[in-house]
């Protein structure tokens, strides 16, 4: 058995779990994945390409011939709105999961720079990528309250964005994440449940340090 700590933090658009994620990080001196951003990396080169991203074969050559070494994870067009819905729509193919799997459960079983424990936040990580993970968090909000937090996001990156479009295509993002049959977007059944709707990031971060010690 492996000696490294797993924390899996799952949950839906904007609840908080990225910020979570990377202050527990931070915090035990553990590495952290993003694992969104490797949805959001194949979406991002498929519009590059000029492709359709709801196009399965071609987004599935994508994630198969995929190299993070390769993505500049830091550009900035990986968080724009057009990337995030091609996220969504690659997301929900059966074929690009597969082929991201084998990444996300490397880092969690060497992570990187010898740390002793890897934090990861996406959707299915308690689900799917890593069901033995020794912590499981899911951090959830209200709707509405999670689309402001994306506006507010949007306007601190100096992006423009429309509030009442910004919900609708949370909506449907999430209602995406949420049914789709492979990997749907659900707490594990051993997973803790944060709802941030009424906690800040400390509080939330208060929350899930003691579920961990
Ligand atoms: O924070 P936000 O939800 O906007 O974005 P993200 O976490 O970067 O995820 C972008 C998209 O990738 C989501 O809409 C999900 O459909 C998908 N995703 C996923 O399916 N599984 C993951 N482990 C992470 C992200």
């Amino acid at each position: 058995m492996s000696e490294i700590v797993v924390i899996a933090v799952d949950g839906p658009a904007a609840s908080g779990k990225g910020t979570l994620a990377r202050r527990i990080a931070a915090e035990l001196g553990y590495a952290y994945l993003d694992t969104g951003l490797l949805y959001r990396a194949i979406g991002l080169e498929l519009l590059r390409d000029g492709e359709d991203p709801a196009d399965a074969e071609t987004a599935a050559a994508h994630a198969v011939a995929f190299d993070a070494a390769t993505t500049d994870f830091d550009d900035p067009v990986l968080r724009d709105e057009e990337t995030t819905r091609a996220a969504g729509i690659v997301a929900a193919n059966s074929q690009v999961r597969e082929a991201l799997v084998e990444v996300q459960r490397r880092f969690a079983a060497a992570p990187p720079g010898g740390a002793p424990g890897a934090v990861l936040d996406g959707r299915d990580i308690g689900t799917v990528i890593c069901p033995e993970a020794d912590h499981k968090i899911f951090v959830d909000a209200d709707i509405q309250v999670r689309a402001d937090r994306r506006v507010k996001e949007l306007q601190d990156r100096g992006v423009e964005s429309i509030p009442s479009r910004v919900l609708q295509d949370m909506k449907e993002r999430d209602e995406r994440d949420r049914t789709r049959s492979v990997a749907p977007l659900a707490p594990a059944a051993d997973a803790s449940v944060i709802d941030t709707t009424n906690l800040n990031a400390d509080a939330a971060f208060a929350e899930a340090m003691s579920i961990i010690r």
